[in-house]
């Protein structure tokens, strides 16, 4: 069984991941804890207690950052454009009548406190900003070393970005956060778009789904909107990022990997770019030494994920 923090900004693709972490055998849900960046925090943090009431779910959620690591970035700009303005592609929400309310306001607390009472046992899984790792990391950087296994959505190694050609939307919305994740002595697995730039679900794979549960249901339908925005990109169809992440925790052998030491760039042009050093090639002293050994996740049988995902939802 893995025990897992879910660190989210729900987010069309984000419900999809939280769905498909409710319904796995071996996943024990701990806890949920929301993050700015499809939207602000108010909506990922009133989007994450709705999707706990509509999938039936019962993990604590817990609000946490509204801003980036430095204060000075802000929140950036909330892609409206991909997944609406509520962020579950504008369809109607129904009203919070007896909504189960927020159980804790403070992600990096709960993350430390957590972690503490399972030492050696959590798997964060973060599919947003790293805002909220990263705070915690800064109040409590003893958590490293009982955090069994971190999993990213997030970055770009050999591909392109998606909102800039040199960086990763999740890195690119808060850049010092991500460095501090990345840098830090625990050990993270990067999904990337590497390999979430091949996991796909069409639209008339979704509608199959559809009429098997309520939850399904409701997954299709603040799915269209999303599915039109990559219409462009990819048609009729839409890339499941943030599952893709879930996936590597439960079935890495559907997965290739390229360890080395990660730094995400913070300034200038290629802001939020993540960059591995290559293992054994030789650099002249400076500041890659002494980094922990990550893993960017570079490989997907995209086939046998995806069947994976279907079969789960
Ligand atoms: C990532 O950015 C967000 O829009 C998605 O939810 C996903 O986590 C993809 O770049
Ligand atoms: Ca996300």
């Amino acid at each position: 069984m893995h025990k897992v923090i879910f660190d989210t900004d729900p987010g069309v693709d984000d419900a999809m991941a939280l769905l498909f972490l409710a319904r796995h055998p071996e996943i024990q849900l701990l806890g949920v804890t929301t993050v700015f960046g499809n939207a602000a925090i108010e909506v990922t943090t009133r989007n994450a207690l709705f999707l706990r009431e509509a999938f039936g779910f019962d993990a604590p959620v817990a609000q946490g950052a509204g801003r980036c690591f430095d204060p000075n970035r802000g929140t950036g700009h909330f892609p409206h454009m991909i997944h609406g303005a509520n962020g579950l592609g504008d369809i109607q929400l129904p009203e919070p009548a007896h909504r189960r309310p927020l159980d804790h306001d403070d992600a990096a607390g709960f993350i430390i406190d957590t972690v503490r009472a399972n030492p050696g046992e959590v798997s964060i899984i973060a599919v947003g900003r790293m805002t909220n790792l990263a705070l915690a990391l800064r109040r409590d950087p003893g958590i490293a070393g009982l955090v069994k296994d971190v999993t990213l959505m997030g970055g770009a190694f050999f591909v392109p970005g998606n909102v800039t050609p040199a960086a990763e939307a999740n890195i690119h919305g808060d850049p010092e956060a991500a460095d501090l994740v990345l840098t830090a002595p625990w050990k993270v697995y990067v999904v990337g778009l590497d390999v979430t730039g091949q996991t796909q679900m069409s639209r008339p794979e979704l509608a199959a789904l559809a009429p098997k549960s309520q939850a399904l249901t409701l997954l299709d339908a603040l799915s269209q909107r999303y599915i039109d925005f990559y219409d462009a990109l990819i048609p009729d169809a839409m890339l499941v990022h943030d599952t893709c992440a879930c996936v590597h925790l439960v079935r890495p052998d559907l997965f290739t990997r390229t360890e080395g030491a990660m730094r995400v760039v913070c300034e200038g042009i290629a802001t939020g770019q993540t960059i591995l050093k290559p293992q054994g090639r030789p650099f002249p002293p400076g500041d890659w030494d002494g980094l922990p050994v990550q893993a960017a996740v570079t490989g997907v049988q995209s086939a046998a994920v995806m069947a994976l995902v279907a079969e789960t939802l």
